[in-house]
């Protein structure tokens, strides 16, 4: 189980398919969960149409997989506005971003994917589109270059971002309507796999959803993805249908342990337990220790194991705590306990 290589990362980075489109709730009412931004944006739609004015800019912020782009997709819907998806390494120039808003409606919605890695000078040129809805474009060079301000429709640009800390404060400023996404509860996770289940005609029981709950980290795309592997795993080796038994081992089949923790999980814990005495150790040496991005630890990784409390971030680095080493069945080094 240690040695298989975790699934998890891989398909978090791929860009969702026909699967996920045909998952996607299309309306907040068949959006399970995040109840509290689900009725602040309700009343926030419906008073943005009442008015006939286009709604507020929305920064969207949150781990991988809750749910931010399908929010973005379900807003533009309920305000009746087209949307235009794009997001911030694929912008480069000012000129790309003049092309995609001139070409909007007014209440149409602008979705900019990884707006932290939008960059500054695109972010520069976005503080006025926000505000006042025009945007100065340079045209040509040296001497001869001259400033042109194009007025734009009143557009709403809704922002996704899964390293809230590396935006700026004034582009974060210019957002109306902030919202954070959590993880979501274990009831929500079985009720979004049972609903998945049921558009993907997949014959699954209760417990078996209950079973894949609990190691779907607490995540939407996770639960999906898991299920689909659920399924394939009891059409070939069942008869098709999902019981607990076989949920479980097809899971286990794929590395990931009972409460969700798949390979490189253990890996990071076990490199700061094992190598760092338990910590604290920087998060770059951990990441240079596993050969993995920094970024992949911090941004998919660190937020999952923060939750469930088997990792610390403190001034000086990171902690395992005695959590993650009761779960990994390590005995706690007498010199841990100064540490928690
Ligand atoms: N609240 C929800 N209810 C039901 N299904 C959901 C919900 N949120 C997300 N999903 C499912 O999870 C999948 C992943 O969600 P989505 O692509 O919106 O995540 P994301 O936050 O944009 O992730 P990333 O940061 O990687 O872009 C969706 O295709 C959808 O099927
Ligand atoms: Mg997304």
């Amino acid at each position: 189980m240690e040695d298989q290589q975790t699934p998890l990362f891989e398909e978090l980075k791929t860009e969702d398919g026909a699967f996920d489109v045909q998952l996607r709730p299309q309306a907040l009412t068949e959006y399970i969960g995040q109840k509290k931004i689900k009725e602040s944006l309700s009343i926030f739609i419906e008073a943005a149409k009442q008015r006939g004015e286009a709604l507020e800019h929305v920064l969207l912020s949150g781990p991988p997989g809750l749910g931010k782009t399908t929010l973005a997709h379900i807003i533009a819907k309920e305000m009746g506005g087209t949307i235009r998806v794009t997001s911030g390494p694929a912008l480069e120039r000012v000129g790309d971003l003049a092309a995609i808003l001139t070409n909007l409606s007014d209440g149409d919605i602008l979705f900019i994917d990884e707006i932290h890695r939008l960059n500054k000078v695109l972010a520069e040129a976005l503080y006025p589109a926000m505000e006042d809805f025009v945007l100065d474009v340079i045209l040509g060079k040296g001497p001869s270059a001259r400033t042109i301000r194009l007025d734009l429709p009143k557009f709403t640009l809704i922002g996704a971002t899964t390293r809230m800390s590396l935006l700026s404060a004034p582009l974060r400023d210019r957002f109306g309507n902030l919202f954070h996404l959590d993880f979501y509860e274990h009831d929500e996770i079985v009720e979004i796999l049972l609903r998945s289940a049921k558009i993907l005609n997949i014959q699954i029981d209760a417990n078996a959803a209950v079973q894949t709950a609990k190691r779907a980290r607490f995540t939407p795309r996770i639960a999906n993805r898991l299920l689909k592997r659920v399924r394939d795993y009891a059409q070939v080796r069942g008869s098709g249908n999902a019981t607990d038994t076989l949920a479980v081992e097809a899971l286990e089949s794929l590395g990931i342990d009972a409460i969700g923790l798949d390979s490189l999980d253990r890996k990071i814990l076990m490199t700061i337990i094992e190598k760092f005495q338990g910590g604290p150790v920087g998060l770059n040496t951990i990441a240079a220790s596993l050969s993995e991005e920094m970024e992949t630890i911090e941004s998919v990784y660190e937020p999952f194991l923060m939750q469930v409390g088997f990792l610390s971030r403190t001034p000086r680095g990171r902690i395992a705590t005695e959590h993650a080493y009761k779960h990994l069945d390590i005995p706690l080094p007498i010199r841990q306990n100064a540490f928690l």
